[in-house]
């Protein structure tokens, strides 16, 4: 099989990141674009991302790129494409779309014609059969930008973010790719404590926790291409058998404290079907109470926003009390996701450094309070220092 043209799309902000993790993987020939990263790669590729990559949305294929001004265009672009190749006549097509400063602006209309351009390129392998669409899953997208048409087709199915741990989300929850995120740009590794002050469902710690013991975020959902019959079984239950046996149990505790209750018993839950419940002690506390004895952590946390009406005064003055607790752990590391821009006035402390991100539609900023990094563990008698 030739070369797929492979498609990584992520939250805005996140490409550099999700490149970071492909070039972990082993991939070195990426493009990285606006919310998407590209490679060329085979069907091992797609079960490796989409069981590997924390920080990313979904992995398509490209089948096509063209311009499209007019129906006619988009039809004949579309219908040139070997869909028949990678698509069984029982395939369940479902077509999404979206356009952006296009002549083509309907896009139920641009779906629609889609759907039709494929249903014909499938009838130059089964002429005058019909296509009873009882089998696979095989979303294509169609997106329109600027004239040009891209046609995907979707590897994945619900998104990456959801990893299958989390069935009761808390007020407000953080996407798991999102929490992946800030861990990944944190200073934070095993051997530092972490604690999020106000983790809601627990997303942040759950996620730190699967990072640091190497397991897989994909290992406990299925894909859309699981199903499909040109990738052989076996890809998947190796790549997934691989993904087992690769898990590094750690030692290490992670904190998580909230001041509501109900929404600890859900951190417990998801924690549970992550399999990490062992790895985070969660306690009901209100942010301004926390305190540690231990050196050198990091405060990771997604406080509430105060976006509904009234609530803006209590999110202050949450941000007031991080400011004061923050102080009195001198030689910790603080990350803070908000949209806030008076934070760091209202912690009383300048961010040493400042990420524009999106939690979904809200920009945000990831402020970044490096505390001093952790002295090394002084080396065992005899053992020769590095020259
Ligand atoms: C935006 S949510 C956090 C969501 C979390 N990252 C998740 O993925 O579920 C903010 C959390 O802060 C908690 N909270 C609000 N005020 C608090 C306070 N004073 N002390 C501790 N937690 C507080 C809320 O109960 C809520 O769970």
């Amino acid at each position: 099989m030739s070369p797929l043209n492979l498609v990584v799309a992520c939250t805005f902000g996140l490409e550099s990141l999700v490149a970071e993790e492909l070039r972990e993987l082993g991939y070195d020939d990426l493009r990285v674009e606006n919310g998407r990263v590209c490679f060329s790669g085979d069907m091992r590729d797609i079960a490796t991302c989409n069981l590997w990559l924390r920080t990313a949305d979904r992995i398509g294929i490209i089948m096509g790129e063209f311009e499209a001004r007019t129906f006619d265009d988009l039809f004949d672009g579309t219908a040139a494409i070997a869909w028949e190749e990678l698509m069984p006549r029982d395939a369940f097509m479902h077509v999404n779309g979206r356009s952006q400063k296009s002549q083509l602006t309907s896009v139920p209309a641009c779906q629609s014609i889609v759907k039709k351009a494929v249903v014909s390129a499938m009838q130059r392998r089964y002429p005058n059969q019909t296509l009873p669409e009882t089998g696979a899953h095989y979303r294509i997208e169609i997106s329109l930008l600027k004239d040009k048409a891209t046609l995907t087709l979707d590897t994945t199915g619900p998104s990456l973010h959801k990893r299958g741990y989390r069935e009761e989300a808390g007020e407000a929850p953080l996407k798991e790719t999102m929490a992946a995120a800030l861990v990944m740009l944190s200073r934070w590794d095993a051997s530092r404590v972490l604690a999020d002050p106000c983790c809601g469902s627990g997303t942040i710690l759950i996620e730190a926790a699967t990072l640091a013991c190497n397991m897989a975020p994909g290992r406990k959902r299925k894909f859309s291409a699981e199903g499909w019959e040109w990738i052989p079984r076996e890809i998947w239950s190796t790549a997934r058998a691989q993904a087992r046996q690769q898990v590094q149990p750690q030692e290490f505790r992670l904190l998580g404290s909230d001041i509501d209750a109900r929404v600890l018993a859900k951190a417990r839950e998801n924690a549970v079907n992550a399999g990490v419940e062992d790895l985070i002690s969660f306690q009901v506390l209100p942010a301004d109470q926390f305190r540690s004895r231990k050196r050198y952590g990091c405060l990771i946390t997604n406080p509430p926003y105060g976006e509904r009406l009234g609530e803006l005064e209590a999110a202050e003055t949450l941000y007031h009390e991080l400011g004061m607790v923050y102080r009195e752990l001198p030689d910790w590391s603080a990350y803070i996701l908000s949209p806030h821009r008076e934070l760091e006035k209202l912690m009383d402390r300048r961010a040493d450094k400042k990420r524009k991100l999106f939690n979904g539609r809200i920009e945000c900023h990831y402020n970044m309070f490096f505390g001093p990094r952790p002295p090394r563990e002084p080396r065992p008698e005899g053992e020769a220092a590095d020259s």
